[in-house]
């Protein structure tokens, strides 16, 4: 799966730096073309000679050096990988990428690099439990960076706990699944919704829910990374768009609706990640609700329901639905799904911890119609966004294989 592409390695200065040398062995046996960039700390552990003489080519460390032919180092490196992966990543690289400093190659690399950017972090325990560096990590993952969590055990140090560079069959895993997932879903057209509705009460209050949006903007993120023209259909959310998506803020849920339908036609899937209000009030009051008796009664009407409408009148459309429940997960998926006419429903408990609302991870299960469910292990909502997306082309094609399950 490797041979032809360019994986541009970066090595940071950790005692885990022996252990990339096994791992640029292992990329270039499968095929791949490794390039090695050493930090001077890296080079502190071992000489560029181990690397240069694993992957066959020469090592790059100096950000000032002049390639024959002119080209600017950085940038050519940059623009011609397919991948670039940092193993080990210190807490000083996760930094700067995180503060957008670009003063060495490979800060310099991967500034200028759109192709996917995997980080393994491998540091001390109690450096990789510091708030600042967690705050780190986690910016990176809401910019879409990729992770392979670092292991457990016994450090170098003598300290135990997490910060182990991860085992390298799960980097290669991690590898594997990104560059298998490239562009596949290139020439279809992707309509995601994400985040809540709010149906105004008065001209100071409304009614909402708990959703973030981060689910559906994953969704739309990696089916962009991945090929498709994404229009998203966002409820208010405070989150940066997705690169190369289309937004349409809307507000209620009939303006989702609206925007839903007018698109509906151009597309070829549908991903309803949006929390849609059931009910709104039934009139909003023009002027403020002013404080009266003891109780207030607000009469609801119901909304209506997008989904269940796209599954009525679909023709080519492959529907994605999700539901959020919090007692019987199951069996009201499966309701949901055969009442909806949905290819594919992904059901989230959301009273567990680290699922649901407001979190950036999701536990979920894949409900087929034709009673297939798959239960998916806690991941972060992006690596659950492309396990989603997996499905699309198998299903376009009327299929019933590809379960990869992803280490995040
Ligand atoms: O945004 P986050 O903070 O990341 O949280 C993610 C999430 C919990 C919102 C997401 O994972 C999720 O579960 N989204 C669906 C929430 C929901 O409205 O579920 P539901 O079971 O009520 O609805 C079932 C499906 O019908 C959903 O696809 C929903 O978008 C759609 N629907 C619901 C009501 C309605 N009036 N119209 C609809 O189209």
């Amino acid at each position: 799966m490797l041979t032809g592409k360019n994986i541009t390695i970066g090595v940071t200065g950790g005692i885990a730096v022996y252990k990339a040398a096994q791992l640029v062995s292992n990329l270039a046996v499968s095929g791949a073309a490794v390039r090695v960039m050493m930090t001077e700390s890296a080079r502190e552990f071992v000489t560029p000679l181990t690397f240069q003489t694993l992957s066959g080519r020469q090592v790059y460390t100096d950000l000032f050096a002049r390639p024959a032919g002119g080209a600017v180092q950085h940038i050519d490196l940059a623009a011609s990988s397919d991948l670039v992966l940092l193993a080990p990543a210190t807490a000083n690289i996760i930094g700067k990428i995180a503060c957008g400093i670009a003063d060495d190659l490979i800060s310099t690399v991967v500034m200028a690099t759109s192709c996917p950017i995997i980080i393994c972090p491998a540091m001390n325990v109690n450096m990789y439990n510091n708030r600042v560096v967690q705050r780190n990590l986690a910016s990176l993952r809401g910019l879409g960076y990729h992770f392979v969590e670092p292991g457990v055990g016994r450090l170098a140090c003598g300290a135990e706990g997490r910060g182990r560079l991860a085992d390298l069959e799960l980097i290669m895993d991690k590898i594997n699944f990104i560059l298998a997932n490239e562009k596949d879903l290139q020439g279809l057209s992707v309509m995601v919704t994400a985040g809540p509705t709010v149906e105004p009460v008065d001209p100071v209050r409304y009614l909402t829910n708990r959703s973030s949006g981060k689910m559906g903007y994953a969704v739309a993120d990696a089916a962009a990374r991945r090929g498709a023209r994404v229009v998203l259909i966002s409820g208010p959310v405070e989150l940066k768009p997705p690169a190369g998506v289309e937004v349409i803020p809307v507000q209620t849920a009939a303006e989702m609706h609206a925007a839903v339908l007018e698109r509906f036609s151009s597309v070829d899937v549908v991903v309803m990640s949006a929390a849609v209000a059931d009910y709104r009030p039934k009139t909003a009051a023009t002027q403020k609700i002013k404080k009266h008796g003891e109780t207030l009664t607000i009469e609801l009407e119901k909304n209506p329901d997008i989904l269940a409408e796209l599954g009525r009148i679909k023709k080519h459309q492959l529907l994605v639905g999700f539901a959020a429940e919090t007692e019987d997960l199951v069996k009201n998926a499966q309701k949901k799904v055969s009442a909806k006419n949905l290819e594919l429903l992904v059901a989230n408990d959301v009273t567990l911890p680290g699922a649901g609302f407001g979190t950036d991870t999701n536990i979920a299960k894949l409900v087929f119609p034709d009673g297939r469910l798959i239960s998916l292990p806690k991941m972060d909502k992006l690596a659950l966004a492309h396990t989603i997306l997996n499905e699309v082309p198998v299903l376009r094609r009327g299929g019933k294989v590809n379960h990869i399950v992803p280490l995040s």
